[in-house]
């Protein structure tokens, strides 16, 4: 506070933002048995970095964390925040994953009084979230929404309309009453504590950000909603990875840049390539871009195609990928043309010719999906 004449102002803080990065990720599973979903690599990053750029992008700097009781993962992937020029604070979910609502209710003490953005750590975009908080700021809002017209509401949050007033919003609704998705990006005033203490657990056993949205605009908050244009995307199914990937693949621009070729070796690089150090590439090597190369690769005999991308220390070798997405130190040799596929650290896919009997040798963790 500071205190001038016997008036008193309130001294403003800056609006801090709390990202959402626990939750069981069942749904893409079998790749979090072994990897904390928010760090599941998109050309070569993990996809919460696309959360944190933007939030810094519209110039917030504090940064909470929510992550699973015992998390230490994504700590160390992300530290301090100092890459980005931000302050995180990493807040564990009291209880385990109670409900994307919970997470708030639970980073209460460090929030304050203050306005937050709150942003879930599984959603990737394009565009800048600027315009949405400046919108928020000057409007005196409660809650603001972003939206998204989307194919399949039914797989998100929907609002539903009264002329051009959202009256309530529906967490999955089988007949959604709008085209419309409640993407993962909000903004709240203090208002949303009062919210999400006093709405119930759902059927599924979880603090539904959908049921504090609707008792915010139900409990006379003042809302309004901002439609995203831009790309988004909520990355709850495998397949979505893929599309995730493509879309941060197309913003590699400082890779080698494109028509790079070594004719002594056959190498050849068409398009936007990022290589990392110590990756060795050759004899008879195509890649075409977007592709992004981790470090310390070793590429022989192959065709990377659009929209790939290998983590570090990959062996890729006498193989085509195309459209795929392949964690650090897996091999792939003598395996033909494989597309559309995530493949997981350490994995190695070969010849079922190699070695005897012939036959397709499967060892492969719960969920997994192979098509032969
Ligand atoms: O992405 C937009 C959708 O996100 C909204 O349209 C829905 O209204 C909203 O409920 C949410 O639905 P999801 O089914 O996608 O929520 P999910 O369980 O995948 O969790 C979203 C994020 O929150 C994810 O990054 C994990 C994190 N989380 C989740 C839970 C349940 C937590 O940090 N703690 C939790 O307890």
């Amino acid at each position: 506070m500071t205190w001038r004449r016997g008036l008193v102002f309130a001294m403003v803080q800056p609006m801090k933002a709390l990202i959402a990065a626990g939750g069981r990720a069942t749904r893409m599973r079998p790749i979090t048995h072994t990897i904390n979903k928010h760090l599941i690599p998109l050309a070569n990053r993990p996809m919460i970095v696309n959360a944190i750029e933007k939030i810094v992008e519209a110039g917030i700097t504090e940064i909470i964390i929510n992550v699973n009781p015992g998390e230490t993962e994504i700590q160390k992937a992300l530290g301090d925040g100092s890459a980005w020029g931000a302050k995180i604070q990493y807040l564990e979910q009291q209880g385990g994953p109670k409900g994307v609502a919970h997470t708030i209710l639970n980073a209460q003490h460090l929030i304050g009084d203050e306005p937050v953005l709150f942003y879930l750590g599984d959603n990737i975009i394009l565009g800048s979230v600027k315009p949405f908080v400046e919108k928020f700021e000057n409007e005196g809002l409660d809650c603001l929404l972003a939206l998204s017209r989307v194919r399949d509401p039914q797989r998100f949050g929907v609002p539903e309309f009264e002329g051009d007033r959202i009256i309530r919003v529906l967490e999955k609704p089988k007949n959604p009453p709008s085209p419309f998705a409640v993407t993962g990006i909000y903004a709240y005033s203090s208002k949303i504590f009062d919210a999400v203490r006093a709405i119930q657990p759902s059927d599924r056993g979880e603090y539904e950000i959908s049921d504090a949205n609707t008792w915010i605009i139900q409990n006379g908050g003042k809302v309004s909603y901002q439609e995203i244009t831009g790309w988004w995307k909520d990355t709850g199914l495998p397949q979505d990875l893929l599309e995730g990937n493509a879309l941060m693949l197309d913003q590699v621009r400082d890779g080698n840049g494109p028509a790079f070729a070594d004719a002594d070796r056959h190498v050849s690089i068409q398009g936007f390539v990022d290589i990392g150090e110590g990756t060795m590439l050759g004899p008879n090597v195509l890649i075409r871009g977007p592709v992004s190369i981790g470090k310390k690769c070793k590429l022989s005999e192959c065709y990377i195609g659009p929209y790939t991308s290998l983590g570090d220390g990959c062996i890729i070798e006498n193989s085509e990928i195309e459209h795929s997405i392949i964690f650090e130190q897996a091999s792939i040799q003598n395996a033909g043309r494989i597309v559309d596929s995530i493949i997981g650290q350490k994995a190695k896919v070969t010849d079922a010719k190699s070695t005897l009997p012939r036959g397709n040798k499967l060892i492969i963790g719960d969920n997994s999906v192979v098509e032969l």
